[in-house]
């Protein structure tokens, strides 16, 4: 019997060695940690559980027959995060390149399956040279497997990737579904086809930074969410971002403690918005001054940042943030701000994170590159996403809505529940030059000083329209506000929602304009 614990002892202390010391000497000059280190420093202390430590691969072909690692390139299993469940696996580079085998891939369906059963999130540690080359298809089918089932888990359970390594050709369509993916810079790359290929069939020449790179995907295409300086920077944000997020769909967001202050006004609301409304200011400014102190996650933070989108607390409750920025762009809708908009506002839904909507917006940007390239489909994305949502939503403009814009960001309209507007909001179908240029054209053209005509007309508009009020007189807007009562405001109105019931049509599933 003895002997028999023994050898469990052996394997066991085999399996934790992956592909074997040389191995680990090489991941870790490369600037990144083991599969098993980065589960260590994600978890709670010792809580992780792991499930198939003894798997190994089935292939036969090309010398695999004589190579076997226990685990065979993953390690999977599940542990807590604050005290709360997760399921994890994580890719160990390795063992061959942590490709995934046949075997592999059903150590991930298997925890996947479990993270469904049981209402809990999957944070997948990606780190992998693809398919396993010695088996082929089966591999392929292992990956279609695990797709599959991230379909099926997408709103049921949160899913998070984060890619720590290469994560190239098929495998990037599991991160690619998940709600959130982080990448490291410097050490991680996503494509489809590597810098090897583009050169032959495009004759690019690229490197797989400029290519796929953290930075890459962070501010051009925005398929990372969250650019990190380093693994443990990227472990602790993981954390970070499950803090503000349920267990599974049936759940609400966790709550921080918080006592609530006597005096809940922020004076420092009033002085933001600048007297000319053509200044731009930083609606982060305006979030920071509204949110419990340093709870702002910002989401998607270097791309399309003409919008700001994160999670942050008011009063200890979570929320889900969309703000236009004026400091970039001007705040304007452009086809990149829409969708990356659309995808933040349809995870909150998902997972029961009310929003809130900070509006500063001019309208949807013009030109030939934005039609060509869909804005129209694009901008209706976000129009969808809001319209379709049913936690509580609640509105504060800030200075700009004008246009088809004001009825897209989570106007009365399209089923927001509380809009507010503070004294410096502009409610119109544009800007007041703009405006009169168009509809005293014929007088002002006719003028003997066509300038000062003009002058005066943007003036007659201006006093007509660039306020909140005729929005208020129809009861668009709920209420005019001070900014120093934002917050106030924001926590009684959420507090109101709490136990919202809203339920949309009957119907299989709706068909967003992709
Ligand atoms: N299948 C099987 N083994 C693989 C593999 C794969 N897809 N990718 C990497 N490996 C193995 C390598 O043979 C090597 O084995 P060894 O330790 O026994 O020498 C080990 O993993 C490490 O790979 P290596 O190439 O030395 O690492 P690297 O850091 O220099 O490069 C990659 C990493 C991912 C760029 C490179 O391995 C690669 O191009 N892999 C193939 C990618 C691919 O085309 N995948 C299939 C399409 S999805």
């Amino acid at each position: 019997k003895v002997e028999k614990f023994e050898i469990l002892k052996q394997k066991n202390e085999e399996a934790l060695l992956g592909g074997g010391e040389k191995r680990i000497t090489s991941q870790h000059k490369k600037g990144k940690l083991t599969a098993r280190e980065r589960i260590h420093l994600l978890l709670d202390e010792g809580s992780f559980e792991e499930i198939g430590k003894f798997v190994i691969h089935r292939g036969r072909d090309f010398g695999l027959d004589k190579e076997h690692y226990l685990g065979d390139g993953v390690v999977t299993g599940y542990g807590t995060i604050n005290d709360r469940l997760v399921y994890v696996f994580s890719q160990d580079f390795t063992v061959f390149g942590g490709s995934l085998s046949e075997s592999h891939a059903e150590k991930i369906v298997k925890i996947m399956d479990l993270a469904m059963k049981n209402g809990a999130p999957v944070i997948g540690l990606n780190d992998s040279g693809g398919a396993r080359i010695q088996e082929g298809v089966v591999s392929l089918g292992g990956y279609a497997d695990i797709f599959y089932r991230n379909t099926l888990a997408s709103g049921v359970v949160p899913q998070i990737s984060a890619i720590m390594g290469p994560c190239a050709g098929g495998a990037v369509y599991s991160p690619a579904i998940t709600d959130f993916i982080l990448m490291v810079e410097n050490t991680s790359y996503m494509f489809v086809t590597g810098p090897n290929v583009v050169k032959t069939v495009t004759q690019e020449t690229v490197t797989a930074e400029e290519l796929g790179g953290a930075s890459t995907h962070s501010t051009k295409s925005g398929v990372t969410h969250f650019s990190c300086a380093n693994e443990v920077e990227c472990l602790n944000t993981i954390k970070a971002l499950l803090s503000y997020i349920p267990q599974n769909c049936e759940d609400d967001p966790p709550e921080v403690k918080y006592e609530q202050g006597s005096d809940e006004t922020r004076k420092a609301l009033n002085d933001i918005v600048p007297e000319n409304p053509n200044q731009p200011y930083d609606m982060r400014e305006v979030i920071e001054g509204i949110v419990d102190t340093d709870s702002f996650l910002e989401v998607h933070k270097n791309f399309a940042e003409n919008i700001v989108v994160g999670f942050a607390r008011l009063a200890g409750k979570s929320i889900g943030i969309i703000g236009n920025q004026p400091a970039a762009l001007a705040g304007v809708l452009d086809i990149h701000a829409s969708t990356k908009a659309a995808r933040f506002v349809r995870f909150c839904d998902s997972f029961n994170v009310p929003l809130l909507v900070l509006e500063d917006v001019p309208g949807f940007l013009p030109g030939t590159d934005q039609e060509w390239n869909a804005i129209i489909t694009n901008g209706a994305k976000l129009l969808y996403a809001f319209s379709e949502a049913t936690v509580p939503r609640v509105t504060v403009i800030t200075r700009k809505a004008y246009g088809g814009a004001y009825d897209v960001m989570n106007s009365k309209h399209i089923g927001a529940d509380i809009n507010y507007a503070w004294p410096t909001a502009e409610i119109a179908v544009m800007g007041a030059k703009g405006a009169a240029e168009i509809i005293f054209k014929k007088e002002i053209a006719a003028a003997e000083d066509p300038e000062s005509k003009l002058d005066e007309k943007v003036d007659e508009y201006t006093r007509k329209f660039a306020n909140p009020y005729k929005a208020a007189h129809r009861g668009y807007i709920d209420e005019v506000i001070l900014p120093e009562n934002t917050r106030k405001k924001l926590i009684s109105s959420f507090k109101m929602l709490e136990n919202k019931v809203d339920k949309l049509p009957r119907k299989k599933h709706g068909n967003i304009p992709l």
